[in-house]
């Protein structure tokens, strides 16, 4: 009967790696073929995200159906289009992340480099299960390319040098993997995909491999994660990815609705820099739908609900204090509102430090998920922490910095954040970098100094 089947919502894929491995070449790439593949009015928007349809995975999965037999449940694959650690650190959840499953892009011919071992660290920390794609095979000497065919079919084409080639490169791979814990294999030698990593070779630029990982997504996700991925009807959850100034709508927050319904004039409750903020959903926004792939500038429309999982822009008062990497919540009636208030409140607070009696660093930060993933890698190091909040450093950061007994430990973190304008840093170390593992070297750096 109808009742027995099962609403899957569609997977939160999130892409990951080492820079210039090809992870927006791939993304391009699945969306470039999700566009050709589709029949006219199948063609939707998000914010910060994009939809490859079922109908499009099935068609683009076709030629596999004797390796990978797929019935398709869910609507479709939700890839989030922000690659890059910071916006993943966005991502956050008690205890995990909003993303369902995670591709590791790494280039099979250079191999992991650090951020590719980070990247994965990062998804093991969160339990985010992964696929690793092994980019870039068309790179193998003596490859000859079969644009946009499964790997199976294009490996069964080449020679038996390449071949051998490829496994080498991808055995290195394995033992890389290993090293981190992980069981690894080419997916077609998987037998449990519970107990191993499956790497899939793909180029993103002739498409090689892409119906094989496409497939695996949507096979792995829906046979393993049907609990995850059962549609709740409820108020919608989401999680903030970023906070943009619209010219027209003010401030604004790009969300990922990963459960419930959101609707026009809901109660929303979320995290502020001053406390959690309560607000009305004025617009639930969207992407004009457009015929090219790439959007460059474009306006928005207004829906009227929409269901998880999606990618939306919402307008609404209230958001110029809102924290990028905040939990977000729809209060059903104002009976709630307090109730939700503290849950934000109590997450917030596991993140966030002060303590006034420990000599150590103070850690400023543009967002939730940022301040976290900067917090547990400075605590790894073993460096106390005194403060670690969210926003521009003002003088009562610096007044803190100053507190410290430690002389090496009277440093202020900051990623993504400056001074507030007249305050004065001089008498305390200030490091800035965009990159997080940078960051931490440059404070080991420092400490190491003043101890010499
Ligand atoms: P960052 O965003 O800077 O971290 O890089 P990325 O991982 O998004 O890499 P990107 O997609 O920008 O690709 C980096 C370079 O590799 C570009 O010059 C791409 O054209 C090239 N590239 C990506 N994938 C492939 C591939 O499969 N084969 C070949 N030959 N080149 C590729
Ligand atoms: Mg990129």
């Amino acid at each position: 009967s109808s009742s027995d089947i099962k609403k899957l919502r569609q997977p939160i894929v999130t892409v990951l790696g080492h820079v210039d491995h090809g992870k927006t070449s791939l993304l391009d790439k699945i969306r470039g073929t999700a566009v050709v593949r589709k029949e006219a009015g199948e063609m939707t928007q998000e914010v910060g995200a994009s939809v490859v349809p079922r109908s499009v995975i099935q068609k683009v999965a076709e030629p596999l159906k004797n390796i990978i037999p797929l019935k398709l449940e869910i609507p479709g694959l939700l890839f989030i289009d922000t690659p890059g650690h910071e916006l993943f650190s966005n991502l956050r959840k008690r205890g995990g992340s909003v993303a369902d499953i995670s591709v590791v892009v790494v280039d099979v011919t250079e191999g992991f480099q650090k951020q590719t071992f980070e990247s994965i660290q990062i998804l093991r920390d969160r339990r985010v299960p992964f696929l690793m794609a092994a980019n870039k095979i068309d790179r193998v000497p003596g490859w000859q390319p079969n644009p946009n065919q499964p790997f199976t079919v294009s490996i069964s084409r080449q020679s038996k040098e390449v071949q051998s080639r490829l496994d080498t490169l991808i055995y290195k791979l394995v033992m890389d993997l290993a090293q981190l814990g992980f069981n690894a294999e080419r997916f077609d030698r998987v037998r449990d995909f519970t107990r191993n990593v499956a790497i899939v070779p793909v180029s993103a630029k002739t498409g090689e491999g892409i119906p094989e990982l496409l497939a695996l997504l949507a096979g792995l996700s829906q046979r393993y994660m049907e609990n995850r991925l059962k549609v709740v009807e409820g108020p919608a959850k989401g999680v903030v990815m970023e906070v943009k100034e619209e010219i027209g709508l003010g401030h604004t927050i790009d969300v990922i609705v990963y459960d419930g319904i959101l609707k026009k004039n809901d109660i929303l409750v979320l995290a502020g820099l001053n406390g959690p903020i309560v607000t009305r959903v004025r617009g639930i926004l969207v992407p004009k739908p457009l015929q090219d792939i790439r959007i460059v500038k474009t306006d928005f429309v207004s829906l009227d609900e929409v269901v998880a999982a999606a990618g939306v822009k919402i307008s609404a008062p209230g958001l110029e204090e809102a924290i990028a990497g905040s939990p977000l919540y729809v209060a059903e009636d104002e009976s709630r509102i307090e109730q939700l208030k503290k849950v934000v409140e109590e997450e917030v607070s596991t993140i966030k430090i002060y303590n006034k009696d420990v000599s150590g660093v103070i850690i400023k930060s543009d967002s939730l998920g940022t301040l976290e993933a900067i917090v547990s890698a400075v605590s790894g190091e073993k460096i106390p922490i005194r403060l670690a909040d969210v926003g521009p450093i003002s003088k009562r950061d610096v007044l803190e910095a100053k507190l410290s007994e430690d002389e090496a430990y009277r440093v202020i973190l900051a990623f993504r954040v400056r001074p507030l304008t007249g305050v004065d840093v001089s008498g305390v170390k200030l490091i800035s970098n965009e990159i997080i593992y940078q960051l931490i070297d440059e404070l080991e750096r420092y400490i190491q100094e003043v101890r010499d």
